[in-house]
């Protein structure tokens, strides 16, 4: 116990998950480390979702705020939710439990820029964070903590915190110490340029020192990360990826990428997890990654030498890539830097290295607005995440999605998205398994043709085509035409019938 927590007074804090979920009460507001399925605490959100559920049988109120890095897992979001405890959720989430609770009303869900999010919570904007709850691999004997497979939010939790409950978790490897970079950005005025110029270098601490006077509970807990495996990677994903490559070799010969490409930042999902693949079989060679999760694609790059080091705020791996990179976390702690997502996420940085940006999304309108997160303009997918962040501040922003959903019956390309998450401000390519569009300096109407002609399925073609006509002669204005009774007319349709089709 003394190798992992060498803190003589936090030892004598050690308590089951029971005993130290007793020490949060109704309407707490709680700030939990994890981002993805990965460095969230296993055993306290379990313990108090039962809490929760017993005082709901006894006709008392129990309900919590939960912060956290980004989506955690089934013994996070999946228990809480469950119980309908849930007050308030921010920044993101991928729980399906949750998911219901958030779109059937009993969940208020706040959809925020990851990189703002522990920044708002610093800035008191939430209001005062009772609790910390969060992973570690180890306490050192300063009580300064390492944190485990993500850093999250964490540091901003456990400075708000009024009390901070720690769960270490012994399958973590210790070889993970030596990853993490932490570095406070702090508050106005007193906030200093963040002094990364590539995306290897170290420039804060390898622990996150805390208030010990601060810790209420010390849990031992011995559990695995958990994220869902990838799809396997179909041929849709394999064209996505292939149009990709094709544009950076085209970027290449225009002299505006190199072979080594830009630092690459890869969204969540599969179809990124795709993309990455197909870098595997590239010719593409040195390159990096300044991101917000590492998922398997990005692991088997490092392997395979390709990529020479990464940087994000967490992993996102399936179980096997997991447990591969537990067995040899101190090889990997050589090449993977894991940062505060406040830093990973940061638009200072992610302008400065010049972040190729690619991001999975719901759907694309002909005018390049994006759709990240909305099913049919008001059911909740996930989240935004790291979307806005990355896409807004990238040297190229990419959005990948196949052109088809739900056995064609959606299109990815409408005539208005139905939801805005990235506007045509921001968005610079789409990629779907047809083809790319290049929206870089074209006129709305210009990038309406290239994205139906480049991206749309060949059986919506016609469809849009006759939209961006028909909006066009009504000669309301013809900078971004509209047809405002038809625009939405494909999601209601869907809504009605069941497809997009006519
Ligand atoms: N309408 C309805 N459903 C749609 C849809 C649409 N237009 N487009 C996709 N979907 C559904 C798919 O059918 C699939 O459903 P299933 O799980 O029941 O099969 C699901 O959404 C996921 O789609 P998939 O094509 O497998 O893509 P993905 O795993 O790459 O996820 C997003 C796509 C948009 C959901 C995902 O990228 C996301 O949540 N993005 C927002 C957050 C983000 O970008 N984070 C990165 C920051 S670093």
């Amino acid at each position: 116990m003394s190798e992992r927590i060498a803190h003589p007074g936090l030892r004598a804090k050690v308590m089951s998950a029971h005993d130290a979920a007793a020490k949060i009460a109704p309407g707490d507001q709680i700030g939990f480390s994890g981002f993805t399925g990965a460095g969230y605490p296993k055993e306290v959100p379990t313990a108090l979702a039962e809490r929760i559920k017993e005082a709901h049988q006894q006709g008392r109120e129990f309900r919590v705020n939960v912060l956290t890095g980004a989506s955690t897992a089934p013994e996070l979001d999946g228990v809480l939710a469950e119980t309908g405890g849930v007050n308030w959720r921010m920044p993101y989430q991928s729980d399906p439990r949750l998911r219901d609770k958030i779109n059937d009303g009993t969940t208020f869900y706040s959809d925020i820029h990851l990189s703002h999010s522990g920044m708002m919570t610093s800035q008191g904007f939430f209001g005062p964070v009772d609790a910390a709850v969060v992973e570690a691999v180890k306490i050192n004997a300063d009580g300064s903590i390492v944190p485990s497979s993500s850093v999250g939010n964490s540091v901003n939790y456990l400075d708000a915190a009024e009390k901070i409950i720690i769960e270490v978790n012994e399958w973590q490897s210790l070889g993970l110490e030596g990853m993490h970079d932490i570095w406070r950005v702090g508050l106005p005025p007193h906030r200093q340029p963040i002094p990364i110029t590539t995306p290897g270098q170290r420039i804060g601490s390898a622990s996150i020192n805390i208030d010990v006077d601060k810790v209420v509970a010390v849990v031992r807990t011995n559990a695995p990360d958990r994220n869902s495996p990838f799809k396997s990677i179909d041929q849709t994903s394999k064209d996505i990826a292939g149009h990709l490559l094709e544009f950076a070799r085209h970027e290449i010969t225009q002299g505006r990428l190199t072979n080594e490409l830009r630092p690459l930042q890869s969204g969540v999902g599969n179809i990124a997890n795709a993309v990455l693949a197909g870098l595997l079989e590239s010719e593409f060679e040195n390159l990096t990654s300044y991101t917000e999760v590492i998922q398997d694609g990005m692991v088997d790059l490092l392997d395979s030498g390709k990529m020479a080091l990464a940087s994000a705020t967490s992993f996102a791996l399936s179980p096997e890539a997991a447990e591969r990179m537990n067995n040899d976390a101190e090889r990997y702690a050589k090449k993977l830097i894991l940062r505060p997502q406040e830093v990973s996420n940061h638009p200072e940085v992610i302008r400065r290295l010049g972040v190729i940006a690619t991001n999975g999304m719901i759907e694309a309108d002909i005018y390049g607005n994006v759709n990240s997160t909305h099913i049919m303009g008001s059911r909740m997918m996930n989240g935004l995440g790291g979307s806005g962040d990355f896409t807004r501040n990238a040297y190229i922003s990419i959005f990948v999605s196949p052109s088809i959903a739900k056995n064609g019956d959606i299109s990815a390309i409408v005539p208005m998205v139905s939801h805005h998450d990235h506007t045509e401000h921001d968005v610079q390519v789409i990629i779907t398994e047809q083809g790319l569009a290049d929206l870089r300096g074209l006129a709305p109407r210009q990038r309406a043709r290239v994205i139906i002609d480049k991206c749309a399925h060949p059986s919506f073609r016609p469809m849009l085509t006759e939209y961006l006509e028909r909006a066009e002669a009504l000669g309301v204005g013809m900078h971004t035409p509209h047809d405002l009774a038809q625009a939405h007319s494909w999601h209601r349709r869907f809504l009605d019938t069941g497809s997009m089709r006519p």
